[in-house]
């Protein structure tokens, strides 16, 4: 692969990263990942839009212009031929001696590299998925994309162990998100109910779209938090992601959700995202 670090293109073997960066010692570091289909970015906008958001959030400066960043996502995808994959980003606070202050004047590290893999036509969209819940033990800023993605990566971990897809995070009782996605439910009378936007969750392009799309849809949206047995009891459950799309859930705990299999709903806005934003 031809990956991108600080300005330059290069094979990877010849990518180097200092050890004293702030992302590899502190997770002081931000990251964006966007799906390509037929070479093109999907829902890029959003994407670009939370990267600054991030950034500013944590006083990181923005690397590039908004029109340098669009162009480097698409010399990323041209120059590693990728029709279907994705478009990883990531931009640290830079590089220091080792300490927990950091000083006003680093220059951001600043990388992308693409993955060529099938984004489309994934088998478990057939079948759904099975998932687990477990608390929420991540920091409270979850609306800032952070590489701190370690709690995420034990719980999916913890999922596998225990025979099941993913790890759904649940805090006082109602559902934040899954460990790399958002959560939604369908309610018996047909009602989309997905957690209003706070530090609790990330703020997901691909839920924004799909509330778009329920909204034009006709579809009754409820923004606000929901408990689990709230979520044991819907018609269905979904999870959202620049990866996954729309994915059905149909085991939360061992128990089957709704009747088992996917659902129509989270069917339909599988196949208005892909009308929508692909064709
Ligand atoms: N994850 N919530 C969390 C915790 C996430 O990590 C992600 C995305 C989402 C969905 O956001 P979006 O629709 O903008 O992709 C929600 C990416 C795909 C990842 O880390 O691989």
């Amino acid at each position: 692969r031809i990956v991108y670090v600080n300005g330059e293109w290069m094979p990877e073997a010849d990518a180097k990263i200092s050890v004293f960066d702030r992302g590899f010692q502190f997770a002081d570091s931000i990251y964006e990942i966007t799906a390509v289909l037929g070479g093109k970015l999907i829902d890029y906008h959003g994407h670009a839009q939370r990267l600054s958001r991030s950034l500013t959030a944590l006083g990181i400066p923005v690397p590039v212009s908004e029109e340098h960043m669009l162009a480097l996502h698409r010399q990323a995808i041209a120059r590693n031929g990728v029709e279907e994959g994705l478009v990883y980003l990531q931009v640290s606070r830079g590089v220091q001696d080792r300490d927990f202050m950091f000083g006003a004047d680093l220059s951001p590290t600043f990388v992308i590299f693409t993955q060529s893999k099938k984004v489309l036509d994934n088998p478990k969209w057939k079948t759904g998925i099975s998932v687990i819940t477990m608390p929420d033990g991540r920091w409270v800023n979850r609306q800032i994309k952070t590489v701190q993605l370690l709690y995420s990566s034990l719980a999916k971990m913890e999922a596998a162990k225990a025979g099941a897809d993913d790890a759904i995070f649940i805090e006082d009782g109602f559902i934040t998100e899954a460990s790399s996605s958002n959560v939604h439910i369908v309610t018996r009378e047909g009602t989309l109910i997905t957690r209003q936007l706070s530090n609790a969750l990330l703020h997901g392009i691909t839920r924004g779209s799909i509330l778009d799309l329920a909204r034009q849809a006709g579809v009754p949206v409820e923004e606000r938090r929901f408990t689990l047995d709230e979520a044991r009891n819907a018609a269905e459950i979904f999870i959202t992601s620049a990866t996954a799309f729309v994915m059905p859930v149909v085991r939360l705990d061992g128990e089957p959700v709704g009747e088992g299999v996917p659902g129509p709903v989270s069917g339909r806005f599988l196949q208005l995202y892909i009308q929508d934003r692909i064709a």
